[in-house]
């Protein structure tokens, strides 16, 4: 399964998908692309660092339509066929989750479907809940919305900062993604409505 994954910032989660995969814990999967909207991306230089292939498409200048258009033409050049957000700060629109339907991934920072959109840490911390954590869900047209692949759970202190608990979350995150990647690839799962379920 040839994966691409679509950074914006920092690439943590992304390195956290490569090392799985060049350690063996993501069987059939290779990561064929790391693709940016942000040419200052951090995350691309790792990625390099790492020997992967890396693109920038910038949304700069074209419609969101063809944005996408173009990333897809890139991915595809990739024989992209699974692809994995990871920190991609835009949303995808129908014409882009039907080229690669039911192979979107995404992670999110909160035990969806609470505290779905932007600052979900803070969204947490305000709200007063006692645990949050992260998510890994299938992406469609819904924000943070579609079928749960895999969770974890933070404790969530009265000490922490919206910071503190990002750092927090950050690190399960880097083991839930992986793994959410090892079932998707591995074909062991049916989705039944809303569910995941392993098979
Ligand atoms: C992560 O918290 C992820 O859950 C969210 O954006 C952040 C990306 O961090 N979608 P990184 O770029 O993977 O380090």
């Amino acid at each position: 399964m040839r994966v691409g994954i679509l950074i914006s910032g920092r690439g943590s989660n992304m390195l956290a998908l490569a090392d799985a995969v060049r350690e063996g814990r993501a069987p059939g999967a290779q990561v064929a692309l790391v693709l940016s909207d942000k040419p200052q991306a951090a995350g691309l230089e790792r990625a390099s660092e790492r020997g992967i292939e890396t693109a920038v498409v910038e949304r700069r200048g074209l419609t969101r339509e063809g944005h996408e258009g173009e990333v897809v033409r890139r991915l595809r050049a990739s024989g992209v066929e699974l692809v994995c957000l990871a920190g991609y700060m835009r949303l995808l629109s129908p014409c882009f989750l039907d080229e690669f339907r039911g192979r979107v991934l995404n992670i999110h920072p909160s035990l969806l479907p609470a505290f779905p959109g932007l600052d979900a840490q803070r969204q947490a911390v305000e709200h007063g809940v006692r645990f949050s954590g992260c998510t890994v869900h299938f992406v469609d047209e819904t924000l943070d919305g579609g079928p749960i692949i895999t969770q974890r759970v933070v404790h969530v202190s009265d000490s922490d900062t919206p910071d503190t608990l990002a750092a927090r979350i950050l690190r399960e995150e880097h083991a839930a993604y992986p793994e959410a990647l090892a079932l998707v690839c591995s074909g062991r799962y049916e989705v039944l409505g809303r569910r995941v379920v392993r098979s």
